[in-house]
């Protein structure tokens, strides 16, 4: 694992779109996965910023987003699908055809997941697939207790989800239960997996996730199994960790 510890979380988003965009550089025809949530925010900005700037391109590449919330549709003000629109997609030259998000008002939930995974194996598996952490250790929607082979299905979300995601939401009426979310495993066959966290609430997750066991109580933790997980977080996020993680090597914090 290549853990990267920076100073805060502007440091963080600008590593963060330093390893994007030279994915995008070297392989203009990446397959993307992409997260939501807060995290990703300031990594998104960057990247609308190289394409206004600098011309980064978009065009060619075929992009998979994690989740997505059930019974909420693409239009709607919460959902992942809108997110990723305003916050990214909508600022770059990407076209709704190189763009999949799980559909939150699949008739047959089952076959539509089915069909999620197909594409991706379709487009060539993800090259690098970006990735936030709960408070729980969830990674996507995979919540404590998650499979740690999973594929792309319907799962309820954990309770502390549930009310973390709610600050999200105007009416706590339309704050979702379940969500369709990629499995463990198919985040996990990603080439590569670019893990994110910041701020003090992550720390005990990250603790958990590098130094803790490989457990499917902290889906995060499969990150230990990957070959290539290059993990970048902020100092409050890394308050927790007992040992240094400098350069892929790891050491006593006093050494
Ligand atoms: C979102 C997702 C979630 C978030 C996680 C952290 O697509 O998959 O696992 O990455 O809940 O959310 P934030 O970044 O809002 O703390």
């Amino acid at each position: 694992m290549l853990v990267e510890v920076v100073d805060n979380y502007e440091k963080l988003s600008d590593r963060a779109a330093e390893v994007v965009i030279q994915q995008i550089r070297e392989k203009p025809d990446s397959t993307l996965g992409f997260a939501t949530g807060g995290t990703p925010k300031g990594l998104y900005n960057r990247l609308i910023e190289a394409h206004e700037e600098s011309g980064l391109d978009f065009s060619k590449l075929t992009t998979f987003n994690l989740d997505e919330y059930v019974g909420l549709p693409p239009e709607h003000e919460q959902s992942y699908a809108r997110y990723m629109w305003s916050t990214l997609f909508n600022h770059v030259n990407v076209t709704e055809s190189q763009v999949h998000i799980p559909h939150g008002m699949a008739e047959d939930v089952n076959s539509h997941c089915q069909w999620y995974e197909r594409r991706i194996e379709e487009a060539g598996g993800i090259d690098l697939q970006i990735l936030g952490i709960g408070a729980n250790g969830h990674i996507a929607f995979n919540e404590p207790g998650s499979s740690l082979g999973s594929r792309t299905r319907i799962k309820t979300l954990a309770s502390k989800t549930v009310r973390d995601n709610a600050r999200y939401f105007e009416d706590q009426d339309m704050v979702p239960e379940y969500a369709i979310t990629m499995g463990v495993g198919t985040i996990m066959e990603a080439d590569e997996v670019l893990l994110l966290a910041s701020g003090e609430r992550k720390a005990e997750a990250m603790k958990k996730t590098l130094e803790g066991h490989i457990t499917a109580m902290t889906p995060a933790s499969m990150v230990q199994m990957h070959r290539f997980a290059h993990v970048v977080i902020d100092e409050e996020a890394a308050s927790e960790l007992d040992y240094q993680h400098h350069h892929g090597i790891v050491e006593p914090k006093d050494e």
